[in-house]
């Protein structure tokens, strides 16, 4: 599906990460991809992750997934369905992902969707990301207020961080096909206005500064041997011996610094890093490694190749001829044919592989490596 007269510049400058906006239905033609009965059923798998998040007379009360199937039928009120990444088991799902790609992949976590009956919701809350928040069947009222810190007073509950004082400075009903812009730690509200409400919301990702210096730290450490140390062949001698002395701290603070400044190698670990797989899916991995002739008929043959909707996708250039290209917690070294096809890779999430490319045993090699791992799979339109 796509959007129009959606002016992305504007958007960019004036809106994200800084203030929500209410866009009404700029769809083509806006259609509810999913079927609520499809997300119940989601609820109940094992590996995937949901919630139920029930209204009573004193507050909410939350409940982690997977859902026993006959849950739903001893329901009643106001209750909400919460289903994370269903982008990743439905391709009608990860379509809506499509038209906000003018934000990169690596950038983009999941679509989450969430099913209510009238007067469900999660209550006043905000969230360390951006969202944008599609109303897909029936309506929602979304209430937005302003922007939230850690000081923001709470209220006390085991699952829930809803604020104490919501007071909204926008207030809407969302209709299906309208989109709701909410930037990071913006406080909002969504409450279902009658039954049959599906919300769809297209979440992003940022590393926390903590995440990042831990991940890049633990993996510097890894490759430091133990007689890498401090070492003082010039020791002068000291008035105080009880002294740290700035030189000395100087130089302790150069060892760390210097362990942590090749951005060559920290480009490489974040790429591999981001890319890894948020839940371990296997569907898409075959039970034998594929069979590297084959491939290489069905490349010739202009089979086209697509991705699995739950892989990350992205890639690095490293000088002017490489491309570090990174699947799901995997990297490859891409030069020559293999960095304008990792770039194609990137780009979209199905492609046809020139069949001029099929005699290369790096492109099978690559293409073969990606099918085996489940990232990829020819269509064959089966
Ligand atoms: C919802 O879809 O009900 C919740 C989405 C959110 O507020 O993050
Ligand atoms: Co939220």
């Amino acid at each position: 599906m796509q959007i129009r007269d959606f002016d992305v510049d504007l958007f960019l400058r004036e809106y994200w990460q800084k203030r929500p906006l209410l866009i009404r239905n700029p769809w083509n033609a806006w259609r509810n991809p999913l079927d609520p009965d499809e997300l119940a059923g989601l609820a109940c798998e094992e590996d995937v992750e949901s919630r139920l998040v029930t209204r009573y007379a004193g507050g909410l009360a939350m409940e982690s997934g997977p859902l026993a199937e006959d849950r739903f039928s001893k329901l009643n009120g106001s209750w909400t369905l919460l289903v994370q990444a269903v982008d990743h088991h439905s391709p009608e799902v990860a379509g809506l992902i499509e038209p906000f790609r003018f934000v990169p992949d690596w950038r983009i976590d999941d679509v989450m969707v969430s099913y209510a009956t009238d007067g469900g919701g999660v209550g006043p809350h905000f969230d360390q990301y951006d969202v944008f928040l599609v109303q897909g069947l029936g309506q929602r009222r979304w209430r937005v207020g302003p922007r939230c810190d850690a000081a923001t007073p709470l209220l006390p509950h085991d699952d829930l961080r809803l604020i104490v004082d919501f007071e909204a400075t926008g207030d809407w009903i969302l209709e299906p096909g309208d989109i709701l812009y909410v930037p990071p730690c913006f406080a909002h509200d969504g409450v279902a206005v009658g039954d049959d409400c599906m919300t769809y919301s297209i979440g992003f990702r940022a590393p926390s500064r903590a995440e990042l210096v831990e991940g890049w730290c633990e993996h510097q450490v890894d490759g430091l041997g133990d007689e890498d140390r401090y070492a003082d062949p010039d020791l002068p001698i000291q008035s105080n011996p009880g002294e740290i002395a700035a030189p000395a701290i100087d130089r302790l603070h150069a060892m760390v610094m210097e362990a942590l400044s090749d951005r060559d190698a920290f480009a490489r670990w974040f790429g591999l890093h981001n890319s890894l797989p948020k839940y371990a899916e296997t569907d898409w991995r075959p039970e034998e490694a594929v069979d590297t002739q084959e491939v290489r008929g069905l490349l010739a043959q202009g089979v086209p190749l697509s991705r699995n909707p739950a892989s990350r996708f992205s890639f690095i250039r490293q000088g002017e001829q490489v491309i570090l290209l990174f699947v799901d917690g995997h990297c490859f070294d891409c030069a020559g044919d293999l960095a304008g096809l990792a770039e194609k890779l990137c780009a979209g999430s199905s492609l046809v592989v020139d069949p001029g490319l099929s005699a290369s045993a790096e492109v099978i090699g690559l293409i073969a490596a990606l099918i085996d791992q489940g990232s990829l799979a020819f269509d064959e339109g089966d």
